[in-house]
């Protein structure tokens, strides 16, 4: 996780205001409700934790008048409470065969097949590490193809906070660890002065991602499909239908053909007849198939 989203739990544990087990169980109905994400039983302290900061901000000083305020109008403060309750942890060239089967297998037969317009879904993109690897992938294999191509990568997430920092684009220098060396030094510019440690994404990288708060459970406004979707370590806080359901979504947003990633831990196993298994962790779009 970056320095920008990382959270403290609480400042003191005698200071954090507790949380009941009645008020418990309707926070975690909510938020099953809301995102798909499931916590179990031994989740208490943790919401307890993060929703401490919150709770503060909106002045309350208690649990219970923050779970009435929620029941009686829940809208307003979905998106912090899913926010504080999401898990941001990411990093560049997680699970890197994903990034060497896009740039070795994917990309180059794509591009020799002449292909000018690519569509890449980074879905869970937390702040960011996933979609900027994917555009350092993408934008090499353009170039050394020296074809000209209408590429986007779309980033999206739940968590508005994740989202700023991938937005904003400035990680700690010890986090571009995976970065190959030729990357790091094409695409960040080192800080300075007050800014030592950290590294800016050059905008010319920016460019190919648009970055948007979207909740996988919620209506998705885009329109065309994608040739690529990474989905990677979000689903694992899902249940069997809620798994279920979003894999059949992507079914109907993706290319024929075209491919998703997921993370080292989930499967789709028993959850679609969409999707072929191909390698580790990777699917392929059943042709006569699309949902
Ligand atoms: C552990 S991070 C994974 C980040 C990245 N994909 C990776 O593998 O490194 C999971 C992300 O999924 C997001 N997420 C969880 N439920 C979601 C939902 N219903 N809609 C959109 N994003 C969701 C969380 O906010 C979090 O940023």
């Amino acid at each position: 996780m970056t320095s920008v989203v990382a959270r403290p739990l609480t400042a003191s544990i005698e200071q954090s205001l507790p949380l009941e087990e009645a008020d418990y169980r309707f926070l975690r109905d909510l938020i099953h409700a809301r995102s798909g994400i499931t916590l179990g039983d031994h989740k208490q302290r943790l919401l307890q934790g993060r929703l401490q900061r919150r709770l503060r901000s909106l002045k309350l000083d208690s649990f219970a008048a923050y779970c009435e305020r929620v029941r009686n109008d829940p809208e307003p403060e979905m998106a912090a409470l899913l926010s504080a309750v999401s898990t941001n942890v990411t990093r560049f060239f997680r699970e890197s065969h994903h990034f060497d089967y896009l740039a070795k297998e994917l990309l180059p037969k794509w591009l020799a097949a002449g292909r000018t317009r690519l569509r890449l879904w980074s879905a869970g993109c937390a702040s960011g590490e996933e979609a900027y690897t994917l555009a350092m992938v993408l934008e090499r294999a353009v170039r050394e193809s020296g074809r000209s191509v209408d590429a986007l990568i779309l980033a999206t997430d739940l968590s508005i906070e994740a989202l700023e920092a991938a937005n904003a684009g400035v990680y700690r220098v010890d986090e571009l660890t995976d970065v190959p060396a030729d990357l790091r030094t094409r695409w960040f510019m080192r800080g300075t002065g007050l800014h030592e440690g950290e590294a800016r994404i050059r905008p010319e990288l920016r460019e190919w991602i648009r970055f948007q708060r979207l909740n996988l459970l919620e209506r998705w406004p885009m329109q065309g499909q994608f040739d690529v979707i990474f989905c990677r370590n979000v689903v694992i806080y899902f249940d069997r239908d809620g798994k279920r359901r979003l894999f059949s979504r992507f079914a109907g947003q993706i290319q024929s053909r075209g491919y998703l990633f997921l993370g080292h831990s989930e499967s789709m196993a028993g959850l679609s007849e969409d999707f072929d298994l191909i390698g580790r962790s990777i699917y392929q779009h059943r042709p006569g198939n699309m949902a």
